[in-house]
């Protein structure tokens, strides 16, 4: 039986509903010193209720040194004085609770900060306690790392330990050793930590680098398949390999299937930041119905405006897990869409165009804290940057660009903090802020507040599979349900789609069109703009 059969009465929560994601160092500083935290998220909530989000995804606020902003953690149990406190945290999830918004955490399973007290026993010798929480191995017969894996930041994914003469392995920065998930002991640990989470009423998790945890237990060489030029950036070189020794292994299903025992009862979801392209792959995740409930599908968070690439892509993804997918734009690692799509104006309605058709789309589709605003990426002076990647890669931009503070207002910080923003960037023009987009008719902000209202005005989007028309061009969607129907025109040129048979309207554009237009027959669709319509 397909996953997405209706075996359940009561469907899960999360189906059909809207998140939004919270990059908590830059989203709301209520504190004053210039980074985000839990107290700033808490007064914020009333933008994504009224923007009509259903669930807010919150980036790591854990005690972390900071090498990865966050996704380097020390403790996986507390919050980091920098956020707030556990006491903020209930106290966020109750407000949001009562909004009628939904928690959803990040769970990072796949490493820990170097200076969790777990690695830090684990380095103190070959028979500490800890030792084996981690993946350590002797060096190679000859010398040097004990294989050809490497790490997603740039370089080997191995660094030696002096003291042991041992290597350990990590996916990310040195400063960030992955864990051993075949140690029981390990799986157990999680298991509490879950828990703990849940104790405090998250709705579920978003899982990250989930592709990761288990490793080749003979430690072979991923094949290499395209040379590495000189000089090449970290995503040149971790692309010159299959990675299909280091990641994305079939017995990390079993993780996540342990981990559903405990999530399900609770209601709580499980997304999975699986950093892998090929959507048959993404869809084994997700298909048992018995590991996570939903995968990101990230790429089209990192194309550029390729209007055929990306709607040959999604349709893939929608026809291999037409209700388990997570559709995202934007997110912290990349680009804006906006600016990733041509910047400027139409950059915004490219982004706006294709956001629509994700909305139209089963599954979870996720805004970007911004990106209802139709922000372009931040300005930051090259020397500002503090991104690791960009620190590590002479020359990559690395993602802070993306990672600017959110512009809630006009004037020097634009309402985000009344300190020194922790990464500095120039401040937001007036029209980019949300309290001059709330005021503006056909501002991005009002477009997109539309969008979800009409979206949930008409279940139909989400609930039922759409058939997919052709449309004679390759730039073109059009899907159709009984009573509704949707044309994503992201060709240069304007595009007309004959309608099924009856009388239609439109009910959401994201370009302006004549108030009252009749439609019939068939339905005229500008450049790079969606229309929803329906059966009048
Ligand atoms: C994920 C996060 C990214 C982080 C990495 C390592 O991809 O989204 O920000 O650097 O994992 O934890």
């Amino acid at each position: 039986m397909s996953p997405d059969a209706p075996t359940r009465s009561a469907a899960p929560w999360w189906h059909g509903k809207v998140g939004y994601e919270i990059y908590i160092r830059s989203f709301a500083d209520g504190s004053g010193d210039g980074i985000g935290d839990l107290l700033g998220v808490a007064e914020r909530l009333d933008h994504l209720v009224w923007l009509g989000i259903d669930a807010l995804w919150i980036t790591p606020f854990y005690p972390s040194p900071g090498f990865d902003h966050g996704y380097d953690i020390s403790d996986f149990c507390a919050v980091d004085p920098a956020h707030g406190t556990l006491d903020d945290f209930d106290a966020l999830v109750e407000r949001a609770h009562a909004l009628g918004l939904r928690v959803i955490t990040d769970i990072v399973p796949n490493h820990t900060s170097h200076l969790h007290p777990w690695f830090v026993d684990s380095s103190r010798g070959r028979h500490s306690a800890h030792r084996d929480y981690y993946v350590w191995r002797d060096p190679a017969p000859g010398g040097g790392p004990p294989n050809n894996w490497v790490s997603h930041f740039g370089g080997s994914a191995w660094t030696l330990d002096e003291t042991s003469g041992q290597y350990y392995m990590h996916l990310f920065l040195a400063e960030q050793p992955d864990l051993n998930w075949s140690n029981e002991t390990v799986r157990e640990e999680f298991d509490g930590i879950l828990r703990f989470w849940l104790d405090r009423g998250v709705d579920g998790f978003r899982i990250d680098v989930a592709q990761g945890l288990m490793k080749d237990p003979l430690f072979r060489d991923n094949p290499q398949i395209r040379e590495i030029a000189p000089g090449a950036g970290n995503w040149a070189s971790f692309n010159a390999f299959d990675h299909v020794f280091d990641m994305d292994r079939p017995e990390t299903l079993d993780v996540y299937r342990r981990w559903h025992r405990l999530a399900e009862p609770r209601g709580a979801v499980l997304i999975g930041e699986v950093g892998i392209t090929d959507p048959v792959r993404l869809t084994s995740y997700v298909a048992g119905g018995d590991a996570l409930d939903a995968v990101f599908l990230l790429e089209p968070g990192w194309m550029s405006w390729e209007p055929a690439a990306l709607l040959s892509k999604i349709r893939k993804m929608h026809r291999e897990a037409p209700s388990r997918a997570s559709w995202v734009l934007d997110n912290h690692d990349q680009s804006r869409s906006t600016s990733r799509f041509g910047g400027g104006d139409r950059g915004s309605r490219r982004s706006l165009a294709l956001m629509t058709l994700l909305c139209g789309l089963g599954g979870m589709p996720f805004l970007y804290q911004g990106q209802e605003l139709g922000l372009e990426d931040g300005l930051i002076e090259r020397a500002d940057l503090v991104d690791p990647i960009a620190l590590l890669n002479e020359g990559a931009p690395g993602r802070d660009r993306a990672r600017t503070a959110m512009p809630w207002a006009p004037g020097t910080g634009n309402g985000f903090t009344t300190g020194l923003p922790w990464l500095p960037a120039e401040d937001r023009p007036p029209g980019d802020t949300v309290q001059v987009q709330r005021l503006q008719v056909g501002s991005w902000l009002g477009r997109h507040h539309h969008l979800l209202e009409v979206r949930r005005r008409l279940p139909d989007l989400w609930s039922v599979a759409p058939e997919w028309i052709a449309t004679g061009s390759d730039q073109v969607a059009a899907l159709s349900w009984p009573e509704t129907f949707l044309v994503a025109n992201l060709s240069p040129g304007t595009h007309r789609v004959p309608l099924p048979a009856g009388d239609w309207m439109v009910v959401f554009s994201t370009v302006d069109r004549p108030a009252d237009e009749p439609v019939g027959g068939e339905v005229t669709v500008p450049d790079e703009a969606t229309v929803i319509l329906i059966r009048t």
